[in-house]
């Protein structure tokens, strides 16, 4: 269990204090995995760097497993520590180190004998699908390969807490999955909790139970991801969700989007179904009832965690009393219209 009790932290940059995180307040629950989610820069690395103290906080309380991390001696901050793994989006291998022994180092560390620190480690190697490479040496690893020994090291002091620092960010889709897929199998059968940071809204939707959005250092929404996917409230989390749910608009379409209404330019909305909303003819129902022309530009139907949820884009044709009409009446079905822009009538959409 993790609890981040009004956190802040600044860094002094020539003389200037430039804020990080401010007022951060989060808990963690055993077993859970927790996703933090932000743009470059909103103070992710800095958060999660918070909970083991690799940076100090200017001011709050941290506190793992039910100890204040910030009261504590240096040798008891040092056995709390043990009981926290992380790993990073670079790996941070040893490269003159084999496998086995990249993975025995926290336990050499600690003085663990030789025969404790193989009776430890080799489960974790059959854990991380890496018993053939055991003597192989970092740079004849794939980055999937080479996260999966950071991992294994990770676990080797047995910690009851990992966290993520962008651990998959590195990493082709495909490998990105099945590095996702292990840290859930982890905490199935090993009962960790994790707190990952990430800016991908598809790592979030994968494996994470809550989230939690990190926007200039303060978090802006914190819910079950199935919620944060059907209800965003910000405009920050409705691109997020975009981004994992659906490509953004074309380019062709995007660089001749107006901003504001004009002659011969048609609405562009994103559509937002839910409340069972997704599954019923509403499309078919706009252009019968108010006479308007719907041209679809993309559209994707997602489950998460049980949730139903659609995006659309079209854009809509029509008179502008008509048009307006047509908006009303899609709020009226639950259905969320916001204007992305305006088409001029030359571009083909
Ligand atoms: N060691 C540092 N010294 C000064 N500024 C820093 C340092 N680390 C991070 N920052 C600044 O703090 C803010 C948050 O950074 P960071 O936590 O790394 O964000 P993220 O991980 O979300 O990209 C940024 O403005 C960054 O430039
Ligand atoms: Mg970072």
């Amino acid at each position: 269990m993790i609890t981040l009790d009004d956190i802040n932290k600044s860094y002094i940059l020539h003389n200037r204090s430039i804020p990080a995180i401010r007022s951060i307040n989060l808990t963690v629950k055993p077993g859970e995995i927790f996703g933090v989610i932000g743009k470059s820069g909103a103070g992710k690395s800095t958060l999660i760097r918070c909970v083991n103290l690799l940076e100090t906080p200017d001011s709050g309380r941290v506190l793992v497993d039910g100890k204040d991390l910030m009261r504590l001696d240096p040798t008891s901050l040092r056995a709390a520590r043990r009981k926290i793994g992380m790993i990073f989006q670079h790996f941070n291998l040893l490269s003159s180190r084999t496998v086995y022994h990249n993975v025995a180092l926290p336990l050499e560390l600690a003085g663990h004998s030789k025969q404790s620190i193989t009776n430890t480690i080799m489960p974790l190697l059959e854990l991380t699908e890496l018993l053939d490479k055991k003597n192989a040496y970092p740079s004849q690893l794939s980055g999937g390969q080479k996260q999966r020994v950071a991992i294994a090291r990770a676990l080797a002091s047995q910690p009851t807490i990992l966290l993520s620092d962008e651990a998959t960010s590195a990493l082709d889709p495909e490998t990105t999955l099945s590095i996702l897929q292990l840290l859930k199998n982890i905490r199935d059968t090993l009962n960790l909790t994790i707190l990952l940071i990430t800016h991908e809204m598809n790592v979030v939707k994968t494996i994470c139970d809550r989230v939690a959005l990190l926007e200039k250092g303060t978090l802006i929404e914190t819910n079950t991801v199935g919620e944060f996917f059907i209800r965003p409230q910000t405009s920050t989390a409705k691109n997020f969700i975009a981004s994992a749910v659906l490509q953004h608009l074309p380019d062709a379409i995007q660089r001749h989007l107006l901003k504001l209404p004009e002659t011969n330019a048609h609405p562009v909305l994103r559509l937002w179904f839910r409340q069972g909303t997704a599954t019923q003819p509403i499309i078919s129902m706009l252009s019968l009832q108010f006479n308007v022309h719907v041209n679809i530009l993309q559209a994707n139907i997602e489950y998460v965690q049980n949730q139903v949820m659609g995006i659309m884009i079209i854009v809509v044709k029509g008179f502008d009393a008509s048009i307006q009409s047509a908006i009303e009446y899609l709020k009226e079905h639950y259905v969320d219209a916001e204007v992305l822009g305006y088409a001029p009538d030359n571009i083909a959409v």
